[in-house]
């Protein structure tokens, strides 16, 4: 997708669709020339369909040749904060998605230079699709063009925010891929692709996992055809490196619960139980563009959980690659156990802060709903910059407890700790056996259940992977 900046007025902007953005109770101000072309009817009919601008409302109408453009849509950004301005940005994209719009002007107003990476990556996440299952004739055309109206070409240019947007497209291809076409294998050779240049990948197949000592990848992995991968990512920077981060996904290809079982409905769309590597294989790709001085290490497990005649077992302890003992009390909170080898095969690199993405838990949905992600961390400097890091990208984070007093939910009859704490507070408990795990340097979770998959589309997002925290990732890792 080419962004381009465009200086002719809104009446005279030859385009397919010009959307014009309008601030809240601000209609007039919008419509600047506009509204003399169509002898002020378009004022009249925007007040008749009581289009005020609230952000995410729109309407579309015909020129009928009074104007350059051949339709104009009008879409509320609010009070013109960022958030309002993406939303506004994401509707366009995805409203020209549905009809097969290849070039359009938009006009948001004055937009601040540092907000114009976040409508350029919102334009593409409400345009993107995943049809390619779909016949040719239901499939539309992405956008080609787009051209930006009445705002300067910010100095360092939009290549950042297009790795950003195709760091997250990557993430939600990967996601909406059937589980019968990515699984450990093939997502990790998804990571693979991606070294050359300042990226190295490393692989380590079934039987370096069972060498290495990780009990937990090898235990929930043991049940499937399909054997696990465990993959370790490093991008380099060009000169000294200004901090080392890592960040780990959880790469459940996918989760049928094991031996404990789940129901139809709750496996459905547990191909999505991948999401935090996804994200973790889009920021990489993203961070090889923008070239960061920052070291930065992804990494994720990768396994499918199958309940079959080789399946780990309720009643078993498996040797976790930390040494410490697990017992299964059900085969289903099978997430953690992957993300513990991984969690303490960090604490080796000498790296001053560690983020996990996972879909973790039901339990942080119903906490915080399908749009909020569980933030988990003992540490305050870095629960800041992820916060700030999740403002300016636009994506929602909360801050949940980690109460010391709730581990005795997770001790353990027989080993070190049980890899379920009961039925309270299922998301902090999850969270608290990964603590076990992450040694002492800065670690923070995040848990992405409800917000990394839509049955149905939500808002501007189309249905499916959403790619969520790719933006936030990139974001707090180029940010000093
Ligand atoms: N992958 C699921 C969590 C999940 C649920 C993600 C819904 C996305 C949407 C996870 O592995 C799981 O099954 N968790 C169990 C844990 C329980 C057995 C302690 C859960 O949340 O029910
Ligand atoms: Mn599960
Ligand atoms: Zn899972």
């Amino acid at each position: 997708m080419n962004f381009l900046i465009g200086t002719t007025s809104l009446e005279a902007t030859a385009t397919d669709l010009l959307a014009v953005g309008v601030k809240q109770g601000e209609v007039a101000q919008a419509l600047q020339g506009l509204d003399a072309a169509f002898g002020n009817k378009l004022s009249e009919t925007l007040a008749a369909d009581e289009f005020e601008g609230k952000a995410g409302s729109g309407k579309a109408y015909p020129t009928f040749g009074h104007v350059a453009a051949k339709r104009i849509l009008f879409v509320g950004i609010g009070d013109g904060s960022p958030s309002g301005l993406a939303k506004a940005a994401g509707r366009v994209g995805s409203i020209a998605r549905d009809h097969g719009v290849t070039q359009l002007a938009l006009h948001l107003g004055r937009v601040p230079a540092k907000d114009l990476s976040l409508v350029v990556e919102a334009i593409q996440e409400g345009n993107y699709r995943f049809d390619k299952y779909k016949p040719e004739k239901e499939r539309k055309p992405a956008l080609d063009t787009v051209v930006l109206l009445g705002t300067e070409k910010p100095v360092d240019g939009f290549g950042k925010a297009s790795a950003v947007a195709a760091g997250q497209s990557l993430a939600r291809d990967l996601i909406n891929e059937p589980a019968g076409v990515i699984y450990p294998e093939t997502l990790a050779a998804q990571a693979q692709a991606l070294a050359s240049g300042r990226i190295r990948v490393t692989v380590w197949d079934e039987k370096k996992i069972v060498a290495e000592g990780m009990g937990g990848i090898a235990g929930v992995g043991q049940g499937s055809e399909r054997p696990p991968r465990f993959v370790h990512m490093t991008y380099t920077p060009p000169g000294t490196p200004r901090a080392k981060l890592c960040i780990i996904g959880k790469g459940v290809t996918f989760d049928s619960g094991g031996l404990s079982l789940k129901t139809s409905a709750g496996m459905m769309t547990m191909r999505c139980d991948m999401s935090g590597s996804a994200a973790v294989i889009g920021t990489m790709r993203a961070l090889k563009e923008i070239e960061p001085d920052v070291e930065v290490h992804g990494i994720f497990g990768a396994v499918e959980n199958m309940p079959s005649g080789t399946s780990y077992k309720l009643g078993d302890v498996l040797k976790m690659y930390s040494g410490k003992t697990v017992e299964i009390h059900n085969t289903d909170a099978e997430g953690r156990l992957v993300l513990a080898d991984c969690l303490h095969y960090a604490t080796k690199l000498g790296v001053d802060a560690t983020v996990d993405l996972a879909t973790l838990t039901g339990a942080c949905v119903v906490a915080l709903g399908e749009e909020v992600a569980g933030l988990f961390t003992p540490d305050d400097t870095l629960a800041a910059s992820l916060q700030g890091a999740a403002a300016r990208a636009s994506e929602q984070i909360w801050r949940m407890p980690l109460p010391e007093s709730y581990k005795e939910k997770i001790k353990g009859e027989w080993g070190s700790i049980k890899n379920v704490g009961g039925p309270d507070g299922g998301a902090i408990t999850a969270a608290l056996f990964l603590a076990e795990f992450a040694g002492d340097r800065p670690w923070a979770h995040l848990d992405i259940a409800g917000p990394a998959f839509y049955d149905k589309a939500h808002g501007h997002l189309a249905a499916g992977g959403t790619g969520v925290m790719v933006r936030t990732l990139v974001e707090w890792i180029t940010t000093p």
